[in-house]
């Protein structure tokens, strides 16, 4: 679909599992779709289409059954979780309709390290089995340790952007124990299959020093909207990994969640201390960069890219336009970007 405006074929973290209670269910918007997001009684997280094919009434509002289907609460009708119907309540026998044969789509769903992933299949694919699997969060045993969640006002565009942009760190994030005096920075990136990585290095601010002498970062970028900052570092002499991960994902045109949840070793919790100091700031402050912007961009006014501090900024609508066109078209994705040192001052 040409005009559709986001990328499909892909994984969205959809919710944290935790969030998704046993029994229970609940109506959210991804890709501007609703989407019932649910766990059955046995404890399988499950998604629908949240529109009752019968006459539209939002399946979220009707209850889950023992026997793991979602009933609608305006006529009975029972669904599987996999989206067949399994039951309608008022037919008496030896009508023409089958209630096999009705469906409610239904998401493919993953559930790992903490997160709730759906697949948002292309117009056309939407019975495609997924051919790769959701991101992994890069350490072992992965349980979220932390994390925080805000609805930016934005479409998916800015978020992701504005995330990426390493140029507006001292101006929006500026405080006294956070800045270092803006410095000539030189950043190695390679390609990875779906985008893209600052390579690790030793990060500049000292904030990181928390994490021991030999701290290093690299950090990760890949489709649609999934950034992964992996620090490694050694504390009281162990070796330890932090993964931040953070995930913007569309609500709809011109709303995006953004989520960022840390993991780290159980044996690390003191520095939760820190997190809760820090965390939410971070994100509010890029939250309220993006709420003052949509003044501007109400205008539709040209934007502008420049080198280096934008180059992520290119490469992120690069590599939306190659995966467009691959699911467009079906010819194999070609990642647009090549290793490359940028350089700018922040
Ligand atoms: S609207 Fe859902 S069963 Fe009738
Ligand atoms: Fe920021």
């Amino acid at each position: 679909m040409a005009d559709d405006i986001f990328l499909r074929d892909l994984w969205y973290m959809a919710a944290q599992g935790a969030s998704v209670k046993r029994g229970a269910m609940r109506r959210t918007m991804l890709l501007g779709e609703p989407v019932l997001l649910g766990r059955t009684k046995a404890g399988e997280v499950f998604a629908l289409r949240d529109i009752c094919p019968h006459r539209g009434v939002p399946l979220s509002a009707g209850r889950i059954m023992d026997d793991a289907t979602v009933e609608c609460p305006y006529h009975g009708w029972r669904f599987k979780t996999e989206g067949q119907c399994a039951l309608i309540p008022s037919l008496v026998g030896g009508e023409a309709i089958d209630a096999a044969n009705i469906r409610v789509r239904s998401y493919p769903v993953r559930e790992q390290d903490g997160l709730v992933w759906v697949y948002m299949a292309a117009a056309g694919h939407e019975s495609a089995i997924p051919n790769a699997d959701p991101p992994r969060v890069p350490v072992p045993h992965a349980v979220p340790r932390w994390s925080v969640s805000q609805t930016f006002a934005c479409a998916i565009d800015h978020a992701v952007i504005g995330l990426m942009d390493p140029a507006h760190a001292p101006y929006v994030h500026g405080r006294w124990w956070w800045r270092v005096k803006p410095r000539v920075k030189e950043k190695r990136y390679a390609p990875l299959p779906m985008g893209f990585v600052m390579l690790r290095h030793a990060p500049t601010k000292t904030a990181y020093k928390l994490l021991g002498g030999d701290v290093s970062t690299e950090i990760t970028f890949e489709l649609p909207s999934i950034r992964f900052e992996n620090i490694t570092g050694t504390l009281f002499r162990r070796p330890l990994a932090v993964t931040g991960l953070t995930a913007c994902t569309p609500i709809d045109a011109q709303t995006t969640q953004v989520t960022q949840i840390f993991y780290w070793p159980r044996w690390l919790g003191f520095i939760r201390a820190f997190f809760w100091a820090m965390g939410p700031t971070f994100l509010s402050d890029d939250r309220r960069m993006v709420e003052l912007q949509r003044e501007g961009l109400k205008f539709d006014p040209r934007l502008m890219l420049i080198q280096d501090a934008d180059v992520p900024a290119m490469w992120y609508h690069r590599l939306k336009k190659a995966w467009a066109e691959h699911t467009e078209t079906g010819t194999p994705f070609v990642n647009p970007i090549s290793e490359r040192t940028l350089r700018w001052r922040s």
